[in-house]
This record gives structure tokens, sequence and C-alpha cells, in this order.
């Protein structure tokens, strides 16, 4: 499996996008667009960071009724991105509708992953508020293994679970896992970290890293950096 670094590109909008992408001369990092670029600037800056030859991470997190999500995923295959995702807590049927949406006639389609517990749940939100009162780790292994079974490619996952993912799914089953930050760089809100050259130990499949190189005072040395630890 190709290991590679995905930049999170956490901007406001296309200029700002633009500008730091304009950046790479060289290379073409894979890029993660989330919700707030997105939704700011609609499906067109998808189409242009393709046009400019980026693989794409649409992190739009789905998650809604089988066929909602199915129509949704129909729309977002045309868009030819990389890799999608959705919450494995919208069930094996969600899940399932999601792969049959995203797949296009000739059979092709997007990577898909699941989303299992955001890591701003904690174990009492888990029991107080959503009331599931087993183990948050025994909960994120249980909706793996659902994304699993219903055929999808791989899981959001912190490095640190990296391994028990792959020893419960199998080892073609990707994780993708933010949380990564340099040996010696500035946590920020994060708070179980590891570096690039951790996650690839641990078995992480693609890194994604946001602030330590978008924030970096010189990016593309930044990125270069994660890609040397991580790929190796
Ligand atoms: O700037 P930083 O490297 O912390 O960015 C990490 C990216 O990964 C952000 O886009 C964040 O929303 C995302 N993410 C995360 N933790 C999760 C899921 C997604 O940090 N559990």
């Amino acid at each position: 499996m190709a290991k590679d670094v995905i930049i999170a590109c956490d901007f406001a909008n296309a200029d700002q996008t633009f500008s730091f992408l304009d950046r790479f001369a060289e290379e073409k990092p894979f890029v993660k667009i989330g919700m707030e670029l997105f939704y700011a600037e609609g499906p067109q800056i998808v189409r242009e960071i393709k046009r400019r030859g980026h693989r794409i991470f649409l992190d739009l997190k789905l998650h809604d009724i089988p066929n909602t999500v199915k129509k949704a995923m129909r729309s977002l295959s045309a868009l030819d991105v990389d890799i999608v995702n959705l919450h494995a807590a919208g069930t094996r049927a969600m899940m399932e509708a999601a792969l049959e949406g995203l797949t296009r006639p000739d059979g092709s389609r997007p990577l898909l992953i699941a989303v299992t517990q955001l890591t701003s749940t904690d174990q009492a939100a888990l029991e107080k508020e959503l009331l599931i009162e087993k183990p948050i780790d025994r909960v994120v292994m249980a909706y793996a293994e659902n994304a699993a079974r219903a055929g999808l490619d791989g899981v959001v996952c912190s490095p640190l679970e990296a391994g028990k993912v792959h020893a419960c799914c199998g080892e073609r089953f990707l994780t993708v896992t933010p949380g990564v930050r340099f040996a010696d760089g500035e946590k920020g809100d994060q708070k179980r970290v590891t570096n690039p050259a951790e996650a690839r130990l641990l078995g992480s499949d693609y890194i994604v890293v946001g602030r330590p190189v978008t924030q970096a005072a010189d990016p593309v040395e930044a990125y270069r950096r994660c890609v040397k630890e991580f790929c190796g």
C-alpha cells in the first residue's frame, strides 16, 4: 500500500488556498478539503484543485438516511475526487448505499473511508449523551469492523489505533491518520500526537497534516520533511 502525506487545507476561501498551493512548484501534494472550504466555495474549488493535478480527500463526513447518502455520493463521485468519507454511525445499510452511489457505471469509484468516533467525543459524552456504555476503544473497533464488512476501504483514526485497526480489519484496510506533529513542533489543540516517523512505524497508511505544514515559515520545506520522515 502506497504511503502518502495529505495536507489538510483548512483555509476559509479559495484565494488563501491557491496562494498556499502556488508555493508548490515541483510537487503536487495530496490535499484534504473540509467542510469550511467546501461550503464557502462549492464544488468549483474541488474541480480547480483537481485541474491543477492534485489528488483530493474530500472530508465531508456524510451521515443521513441510506437513500440520501447514496445520491449525495453519486454527486461527489462525479467530482472525480480520490477519497471521500462518512460517519460509520450511520450503520452498515448507509455505508453500503454510499458505496453503491459512489460507484460509476464503469465500476471505478473514489476510496470510501469512515469516521468511527470523533476524537472530540470522550467516554463521558458517549455514556451520558449517546447512551453507549462500552469503552470507547471497543466502540471504535466495532465501528471499524462494520465499515470493513460494508466493503469500505478504511477508517480515519489516530496513528495510535492504526495497528489495532489493521489487526482487526486486515492489513489492506486503510488507516488515514490525523494528529501528527513534528517531534520538535507545537502540539496546538491536538492532544495525543505522534510524529511522522512514529506514524509510519505504527502502520498508518496516510497521515493528514494541517498546521505543521500550512502555518510553517516554509510550508514546502515542512511538507518535504513530513514526506521524508513518513515515507522514508
Ligand atoms: O492542523 P492539524 O494537523 O491539527 O489538522 C488535522 C486535520 O485533521 C484537521 O483538518 C482536522 O479537522 C482533521 N481531523 C483531526 N482529528 C480527527 C479527525 C479529523 O484532526 N479525529
